[in-house]
């Protein structure tokens, strides 16, 4: 939620300060801003809109000259997204930017005005920018004056911040969003993530909460929450710029579900030997001894593979999982044991709900799992014990390729805990082996039932997804795909659920996907596609090549290989983002950049 950017060096900052905020864009795209040292002062703009719309209000003016700046993108938390709401706010003294939410925002607020300031946007920003420029008054001291005013914020940021009687430096503090500085040659950055300083430089520091960062083109200094200087280890990213650019796709997300044979191959390698599981840790063999249950917290997408995740625990290792919403977990009252083990999947790795549980479960002393795509994310580094999942940057809104790893992760475990002979183990993971390599490109390839599918989806307003066993599952991700990038109403329903009430809403035309990848389910799929059918709905069928009992009830057949069963979500998974992406591309939808969305959710 919100992308912030300072740089300060030798080049362009006006420029720099675009290219990052169009990398950091996926973190929310409703208004844009930026302010620049010039010879002049600071000079601010802003713009309701996207990034795009900010760089064409800077080439309206000279700014090329300035070499420091701050500049932010916005996902609105409080106050509507127009200009006077985005960012950079100010006082006579300074600019800041801001990712995050101040909890205690209106009772700072009221004092401030008693005290006679005076503010002009709606947001809990324009406080911190109050508070700090009172406090440096009174301090004389930036450090002591930015250690002061977080003192008294509840709640999370990233605050990136520029004085303007100090040109060419700017300042950074954290506490629950992420804040990197990006360490080049004459040039340095504060950013929320790597992809905004990437294409300039590799090398980055980590500061933790409560840390204040000054930065200017040769130095960088971290202060610690008392004020002293504090050493920091320089970290190398593994991304490339490469990572981030289309490579001649039309989109992030068409490109990223291209990605997944690479991706998913990657991760078998990484976590098998000799057709094994083997995790990173596997010398710690404790970890995985003795487990009572199981309880993955997750949100959205990943939340969804967590689902599956539970199909095949429970189905291959015989232990019990829940599967929770991260945002609902503390509402609970949980009741954990201590021979449980907590997951926490995400792709960000800083999810609020999801780090707001996993603190909650900290608290409770139990085992905790995370899988996370970003490397030294929050989540990652509050948890016991980490895999990493080698999906790469995923930067449209939309998660694909993540979600597939994920998935793979997740069954990976499931071998891992069940017991079996390696005789079996070893023939599923040989099976993941063969769809990863060979079948998976045939299906994000060859896509002409896809398309037809998403000709007829995109007429309609309603649809539904049905589906047994782990397809029920799979299908309420490709429902959220599908609702998340096309704007479709889409539910996804336990196929034999339907009739106790849903089925009314079939009418005529009304389109159903039926799931059917394990042969298992045909025979009761079957009828519940009739009773479907007999109401005027209309099948989109996705079921393996062989599966004629399904096909010939099916208005459009989408077929997915004849794999082993064990590895046929992986296949289902891409095919249901390619049915949401062309239809949301036959609808024109501006896929990478759903509406209302934003990539990264880092407020609870
Ligand atoms: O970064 P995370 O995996 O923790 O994010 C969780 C959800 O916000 C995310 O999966 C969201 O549902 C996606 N936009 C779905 O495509």
């Amino acid at each position: 939620m919100c992308g912030i950017i300072g740089y300060t060096g030798d080049k362009s900052a006006q420029q720099i300060i675009i290219e990052s905020l169009h990398a950091l864009e996926y973190r929310g795209y409703d208004s844009a801003g930026m302010s620049l040292f010039t010879s002049e002062g600071i000079r601010t703009l802003k713009t309701q809109g996207r990034v795009d719309e900010l760089d064409k209000k800077a080439k309206e003016y000279d700014l090329n000259q300035s070499n420091c700046g701050i500049g932010h993108t916005r996902w609105a938390t409080h106050g509507k997204p127009n200009e006077t709401n985005a960012h950079p706010h100010g006082t006579q003294k300074l600019m800041i930017v801001h990712n995050g939410i101040i909890e205690n925002y209106k009772e700072l607020k009221k004092i401030l005005i008693k005290k006679g300031c005076v503010f002009v946007s709606d947001t809990d920003t324009e406080v911190i920018a109050h508070l700090l420029d009172m406090n440096y008054t009174a301090l004389n001291d930036k450090i002591k004056a930015i250690t002061q005013t977080v003192k008294m914020l509840k709640g999370s940021y990233a605050l990136s911040i520029i004085f303007r009687d100090e040109p060419n430096t700017v300042y950074g503090v954290k506490k629950d969003s992420p804040l990197l500085v990006g360490v080049g040659k004459g040039e340095n950055f504060l950013a929320s993530d790597i992809s905004a300083f990437i294409a300039h430089t590799e090398n980055y520091l980590r500061p933790e909460d409560g840390e204040t960062v000054k930065i200017t083109p040769y130095e960088v200094d971290v202060f610690n929450a008392q004020g002293k200087k504090t050493e920091k280890p320089l970290q190398k990213s593994a991304n490339t710029a490469e990572d981030t650019d289309k490579c001649g796709f039309n989109h992030y997300m068409l490109k990223e579900i291209f990605e997944e044979p690479k991706v998913l191959l990657k991760t078998l390698d990484s976590l098998t030997c000799n057709f094994l599981p083997c995790f990173n840790n596997e010398n710690d063999l404790t970890f995985f001894e003795d487990i009572g249950s199981i309880r993955i917290i997750a949100c959205g997408t990943a939340m969804h593979s967590g689902l599956v995740g539970k199909f095949y625990i429970e189905k291959y290792a015989r232990i019990p999982v829940t599967v929770e919403v991260a945002s609902e977990f503390r509402y609970s009252d949980p009741i954990l044991d201590e021979k449980d083990l907590v997951i926490i999947i995400s792709q960000s790795g800083e999810t609020a709900d999801s780090l707001a549980a996993l603190r909650l479960v900290n608290e409770m002393k139990l085992r905790t799992l995370s899988i996370v795509n970003t490397p030294g994310s929050t989540i990652a580094r509050e948890s016991e014990y980490v895999i990493h999942t080698p999906a790469g940057p995923e930067i449209a809104v939309a998660s694909t390729k993540a979600f597939s790893v994920q998935t793979l992760v997740l069954m990976l475990l499931a071998l891992r805990l069940s017991g079996q002979n390696n005789e079996f183990i070893k023939e599923r993971i040989k099976s993941l082996y063969s769809t990863v390599t060979d079948s998976l490109h045939n299906v994000i390839t060859d896509t002409a039932a896809i398309r037809s599918a998403a000709k007829i989806l995109a007429k309609h307003r309603n649809l539904f997804f049905i589906g047994r066993g782990c397809d029920n599952y799979l299908g309420t991700e490709g429902s959220l795909k599908l609702k998340e990038i096309s704007y479709i109403h889409s539910e996804a329903y336990a196929a034999g659920e339907l009739k106790h009430g849903t089925i009314s809403l079939i009418e005529n035309g009304t389109p159903v996907i039926a799931l059917v990848t394990d042969d298992a389910y045909s025979e009761k799929m079957r009828s519940n596609i009739e009773e479907v059918k007999s109401r005027g709905g209309y099948i989109i069928s996705v079921c393996a090549e062989s599966c004629n009992k399904i096909k010939d009830v099916s208005d459009i057949n989408i077929t997915v290989p004849e794999d082993d069963t064990f590895a046929r979500p992986l296949t289902a998974a891409a095919v249901l983002q390619l049915l949401a992406y062309y239809t949301a591309l036959e609808l024109g939808r501006d896929i990478d950049k759903p509406r209302n969305l934003a990539k990264s959710v880092t407020v609870e």
